[in-house]
């Protein structure tokens, strides 16, 4: 018999659209058959826009069965107070997942939140805290992490077939100059800015390559050393991040991580990730946040792997179907979710909450070279928004 995992929606915007119809699929479309998913209730500011939410969204995935029994609450209050909820997916803005986290934990729901988990790392230690102290599950939604690519990648890495990794360069740009100031990308109200948004990809890609095989340990990571540069938009955000990161690895060796994120320009659809090891390399086919391909290239020797007239001794492409039964690719993570709560699981061991809190750091620590602070309503622990 398959868990089903019943869920409660926080915020009716662009995000919270695609995970929906991603949890309006049969998962068996995937050959996932041990969970399944059950939307029971949407929460908005006004009860009208929910009500809207769900006849747009439902008719969109052209699925009627369960509709009607969806509860649109006009408030999220109501929704954290209701029962049949086993998690709240939480798709608001990030400048509001602190508030909106806090108060559903509170309440005493588990929580799935979307990247990034706050504006600031000492947001995210306050959440992460709440949720063990209430023994809630929690966990930020990097669906990317659990994309059939992202498992096969690591395999293939851990294979040693290209040897040791000692450099990767990760990039997510995408393109958002035509936008308005008002956009959530450039503004700086809403955390604005390239990093928060964008940023997540290609830290997730390094985190994969270069992190020690996630754990869910409470002890924390150590944070690799930081050197950035960040350029600005008009209104202020981030519109360039090119970021050194510098990992220790478990052999004492130390390997650097390329971070790239921008919102003036748009990465190549060949190539978003780049793993270099000591007898080959590897290539990532675009997007950074759903790979469709990647293809590695082994040499007998590193001499070889510079030499344009020296032919790998094995080479091999792996395709992905990244959206089967055209879901966008939050399905899997939402499995993950599911299996969490069937298990009594706090966190995922794939997704864990110190590795969500090492980006957080990272990422404070990119803005603080940058000279980059959101406004102080943003930043602060407190609730005033
Ligand atoms: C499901 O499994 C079948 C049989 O192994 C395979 O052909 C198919 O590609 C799989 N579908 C997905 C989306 O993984």
């Amino acid at each position: 018999m398959a868990h089903t995992c019943r869920w409660g929606i926080l915020a009716t915007g662009w995000i919270s659209t695609k995970f929906v119809l991603d949890l309006l699929v049969d998962p068996t479309t995937r050959n996932v058959t041990d969970v399944k998913h059950q939307v029971v209730a949407v929460g908005s500011r006004s009860a009208e826009s929910a009500a809207k939410f769900v006849d747009s969204v439902w008719t969109e995935a052209g699925v009627t069965e369960g509709k009607d029994q969806v509860k649109r609450y006009g408030s999220y209050d109501e929704l954290f107070s209701d029962s049949n909820v086993d998690c709240i997916y939480v798709g608001s803005p990030h400048s509001h997942h602190y508030a909106h986290v806090h108060a559903a934990l509170s309440a005493g729901k588990n929580v799935l939140c979307e990247k990034s988990l706050t504006v600031n790392a000492p947001q995210a230690a306050a959440l992460i805290q709440l949720a063990r102290d209430k023994s809630l599950f929690f966990m930020e939604a990097v669906w990317t992490r659990f994309q059939p690519y992202s498992y096969k990648v690591q395999e293939v890495i851990r294979s040693g077939v290209i040897g040791d990794v000692v450099a990767v360069q990760a990039e997510l740009c995408a393109d958002f100059t035509s936008q308005s100031d008002e956009h959530r990308l450039r503004n700086p109200y809403l955390a604005g800015g390239a990093l928060l948004d964008l940023g997540p990809y290609p830290w997730t890609q390094l985190a994969l390559l270069l992190l020690p095989p996630s754990k869910t340990s409470t002890d924390p990571l150590p944070v690799p050393k930081v050197a950035a540069s960040v350029l600005k938009t008009s209104t202020g955000v981030d519109s360039s991040v090119v970021a050194a990161l510098t990992f220790p690895q478990a052999d004492g060796r130390l390997v650097h991580g390329t971070l790239t994120t921008a919102q003036d320009r748009q990465t190549a659809h060949t190539r978003c990730v780049f793993v270099q090891g000591t007898k080959g390399y590897l290539e990532v086919a675009f997007p950074t946040y759903r790979p469709r391909a990647f293809t590695y290239y082994a040499y007998d020797s590193v001499e070889q792997a510079g030499d344009p007239s020296a032919a790998p001794i094995k080479s091999e492409t792996f395709e992905f179907e990244p959206r089967p039964a055209d879901i966008w690719g939050f399905g899997w993570e939402a499995d993950e979710v599911a299996r969490c709560l069937r298990d009594g699981k706090k966190e995922s061991e794939r997704m864990p909450l110190r590795e969500t809190l090492l980006m957080m750091q990272v990422f404070d620590e990119i803005r603080k070279q940058g000279e980059f602070v959101y406004p102080e309503e943003l930043e602060t622990l407190d609730f005033a928004q």
